[in-house]
């Protein structure tokens, strides 16, 4: 007979995969998941282990499918040793906290902008209105890539996202991926050469320069698989920001808290990222046999370390399965850890925090619609949209 992770499907992990890994935790922490392919990490502990240990579990897979994508050539997180030191040291300040007060003003400005415009309407989609919109032009404008519209980055994507998480298998979505990724060849490859010739201290710029001799710098092909692997994340933050307001929809006592003392929302935040993670796993493959929580994993297969799961550890975190903005913060996983963590950890908060506390401000009548929208995902999870009302209550 099938354990239960043989027994799972896709749709189910789809619709929802929190009871899935409730019970995985406690029955059969690493797992073989036939449906993903993969062996599927659950406990937090075991989860740092995996992330933490690049002798045993490596990212540098080149059929790992956002590797391919990203390619030719490996994308920092694609890479690992000396390669990977290189490119996280040389880009590593541009999205340190220093960066935070210049984010800060940006997000601020262009949100500022975008509620103007929707608070002469009666109804909104806060996702693809609102937070997509205001996140993605705010991270664009942060990483040099003002250039290029908002709606073009916001598209390749979709197209990364849609292909890396599909729960259909349409191969539709793996077309329009590989055609976004020739795309983004075609339209970044002149960007930077031009900023080869021509430094002007943006974060592309950087990619190319830091840590390079004066006249050396890194050839375009070398540095375009990072820069297509973050533009892949691009709609990441804004997802954040639709579940933690979607969090709080559905906690209307801890969202009245937040409208009255709006230091909360901090809190909120992270709290949003531990309780509903936009990115819920990752990969690794093993490189050598290895033992976790007594399960022989052979070499070269795939694993993937649940984060989603991991910040809902009981052993961890107490009531984990609760939305508490009052809780003792603790480290989640939400934005990985070791050396892979997410480059732009310092950045997501403040980009999602911004967004929503300039939400609540200029629409302080905002009612999120009670079928606003649908929450899906495993991979990824996020709202395909989030309506809301803008008008006094009646
Ligand atoms: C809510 C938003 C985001 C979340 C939850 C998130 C999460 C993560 C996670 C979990 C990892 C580690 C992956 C692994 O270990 O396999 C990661 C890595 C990374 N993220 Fe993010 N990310 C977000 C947004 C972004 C954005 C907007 C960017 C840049 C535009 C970005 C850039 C990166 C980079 C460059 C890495 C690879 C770092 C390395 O390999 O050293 N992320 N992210």
């Amino acid at each position: 007979m099938d354990s239960f992770a043989e027994s799972l499907t896709v749709d189910s992990l789809y619709v929802d995969p929190y009871p899935i890994y409730a019970r995985l935790r406690r029955e059969e922490p690493v797992a073989w998941v036939p449906a993903l392919g993969v062996w599927l990490v659950t406990r937090l502990h075991d989860v740092r282990h995996v992330m933490s240990s690049p002798d045993s579990f490596v990212t540098s897979d080149p059929d790992a499918p956002l590797t391919k994508l990203c390619g030719p050539g490996m994308s920092i997180l694609a890479q690992e040793g000396d390669a990977h030191a290189e490119t996280r040291e040389s880009v590593a300040d541009r999205l340190a906290g220093e960066t935070i007060p210049g984010l800060e003003n940006v997000t601020d400005e262009i949100a500022t902008a975008e509620l103007a415009t929707l608070s002469r309407r009666d109804s909104v989609d806060l996702m693809s209105e609102y937070f997509q919109p205001v996140c993605g032009a705010a991270m664009a404008r942060t990483l040099g890539l003002g250039a290029v519209p908002e709606s073009t980055l916001r598209g390749w994507s979709s197209a990364f996202t849609d292909a890396l998480q599909n729960p259909s298998g349409d191969p539709g979505r793996n077309t329009a991926a590989a055609a976004a990724s020739r795309e983004m060849d075609a339209t970044l490859g002149p960007v930077l050469a031009e900023l080869r010739e021509h430094p002007d201290g943006s974060f592309l710029s950087a990619l190319l320069h830091a840590g390079r001799p004066v006249g050396d710098p890194r050839d375009a092909e070398t540095v375009l698989p990072t820069v297509k692997m973050m533009i892949s994340a691009f709609k990441e933050p804004g997802w954040l920001a639709g579940n933690l307001t979607y969090a709080l929809a559905c906690h209307p006592g801890q969202l009245a808290q937040v409208r009255v003392d709006r230091e909360l929302l901090n809190a909120a935040v992270h709290e949003a990222m531990r309780w509903l993670a936009p990115v819920g796993l990752v990969g690794r493959k093993t490189t050598r046999e290895s033992t976790l929580d007594g399960v022989r994993l052979p070499p070269g297969v795939m694993v993937a370390p649940c984060l989603a799961s991991a910040n809902r550890d009981e052993r961890e975190f107490d009531d984990a399965e609760q939305f508490d903005i009052h809780r003792a913060r603790k480290p989640y996983l939400t934005l990985g850890y070791g050396r892979h963590q997410c480059l732009a950890s310092a950045l997501i908060p403040v980009l999602a925090e911004v967004a929503v506390d300039r939400l609540l401000r200029d629409l302080p009548n905002l009612r999120v619609e009670p079928d606003a929208g649908e929450l899906r995902g495993w991979k990824f999870r996020y709202l395909n949209r989030l309506r809301a009302t803008t008008a006094p209550a009646p």
